[in-house]
């Protein structure tokens, strides 16, 4: 059935036209779960049901392209010494870190860890969030990492939402392993990721390179493997130091390279030259008080494309908000409305290769929208813990969302 949604204002991000492709009298057609139209109003074809948004405002669905959103219990332990002045990177070589959340996480079988990681969804979708990246590496065994990507898989099946999954063994060597990094790559990493790709459970391949994780030869072994099984890669670089990740990642034509505080200027060249998409997290930077930006100047100068993503994880982004990232990412970091919102939309599905399917409000893309009770698309970058979304439509299927303190106290009814 085609339906006309109209009486509204779009946020196309359509890159054919200016900034954020706005369309004041809108009106999109959606068929069949996909867009058959998105423009002028005047021009639009009529549909066989026609639902009047009241003029609102319309933009993409949401993308969130960089989570650990599957993972077992918390580090709220790890925040609090932090408030005291423990670095991240102390914490993370004082037993902390990505290992202390291994034991929570290989706790749960896979139908716990979906349990565990639903409430986390849920907030992401309440902020009209229709496609998320979910990694693993917080198994760091073969078993560990399969239960974490079929658990990411599985979610798809739990709530309507698009899910990419990236295998991320290369992300801590875990405490079986201290001190033997190889033997970890040979023995889990590698024959872990031939197998997961086996079972079909791997879109892409990631991995943590830093002095407290996988060097850039060590990460190189496992891009070639990745390379070898057809699968595209990314890779946490330059976080906490400059180790020449966001080159590496972009020499093998990687979708993005993530964080980036210590990005240099040729690795930003490297990166705009290869196409990959700097994915900047705020949220990371926020919680482990890190002072020094990721370099917007540079990544603009050299034509690098950025992507805005939660990071959501128990230990540096304890964040399920891609609103407030928005937020952050214009605050902290200096990017302009414009540039937060193509980064949660269009260039967070050009980070995940999605960009044909999803990201912008263009015919033949999958129907994923967000309806915004605002004024202006400002007002999405601007409030801070306010949640304007109206309805969220997946693949063409509209929910309203539910005023929350209405619907409590009819629940309390
Ligand atoms: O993206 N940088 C490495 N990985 C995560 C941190 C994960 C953790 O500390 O648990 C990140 O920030
Ligand atoms: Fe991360």
């Amino acid at each position: 059935m085609a339906v006309l949604y109209t009486h509204a204002r779009l946020a196309t991000l359509d890159p054919a036209l200016a900034g954020l492709g706005l369309v004041e009298s809108g009106a999109v057609l959606v068929e069949d779960g996909r867009i058959a139209y998105a423009g002028p109003a005047a021009q639009a074809p009529d549909g066989e049901e026609t639902v009047d948004l009241g003029g609102r405002l319309v933009t993409p669905g949401l993308v969130d392209c960089h989570t650990h959103l599957v993972h077992g219990g918390h580090r709220a332990r790890e925040f609090e010494m932090r408030l005291v002045g423990e670095s991240y990177e102390a914490i993370a070589r004082a037993g902390g870190g990505i290992v202390a959340s291994l034991q929570a996480t290989n706790a749960l079988d896979v139908a716990g860890l979906v349990a565990a990681t639903l409430p986390r969804l849920d907030a992401l979708l309440c902020e009209g969030v229709t496609t998320i990246e979910v990694k693993s590496g917080y198994g760091l065994t073969i078993e560990g990492e399969i239960a974490m990507l079929r658990a990411a898989r599985a979610l798809a099946g739990s709530r309507p939402v698009r899910v990419k999954t990236s295998y991320l063994a290369a992300h801590a060597v875990p405490p079986a392993y201290k001190g033997r990094s190889t033997a970890y790559l040979d023995e889990v990493v590698l024959p872990g990721l031939e197998r997961a790709a086996r079972e079909g459970l791997v879109d892409a391949v990631d991995g943590f390179c830093e002095g407290i994780a996988f060097s850039p030869a060590e990460i190189a072994r496992v891009f070639d493997k990745a390379v070898s099984l057809g699968l595209p890669v990314k890779l946490h670089a330059e976080q906490l130091s400059h180790l020449g990740g966001a080159a590496l990642v972009a020499s093998y034509g990687g979708l993005s390279a993530d964080h980036l505080e210590y990005l240099d200027e040729a690795g930003a060249h490297a990166m705009a030259d290869a196409g990959t998409v700097a994915v900047l997290l705020p949220g990371a930077f926020y919680a482990i008080h890190e002072t020094r930006r990721p370099p917007v100047d540079l990544l603009r100068a050299a034509g690098v494309t950025i992507a805005l993503a939660t990071d959501c994880n128990p230990g540096t982004s304890p964040l399920t908000s891609l609103l407030l990232t928005m937020n952050m990412g214009a605050t902290l970091f200096g990017l302009t409305v414009e540039e937060c919102l193509a980064g949660v939309t269009r260039e967070g599905a050009r980070a995940l290769g999605l960009l044909g399917e999803t990201g912008t409000l263009e015919r033949g893309k999958a129907a994923d929208m967000a309806v915004w009770d605002v004024e202006t698309p400002a007002e999405l970058v601007y409030r801070m813990g306010f949640n304007p979304l109206h309805a969220r439509i997946h693949a063409g299927r509209m929910e309203r969302r539910r005023p929350s303190f209405a619907a409590m106290e009819e629940g309390a009814r």
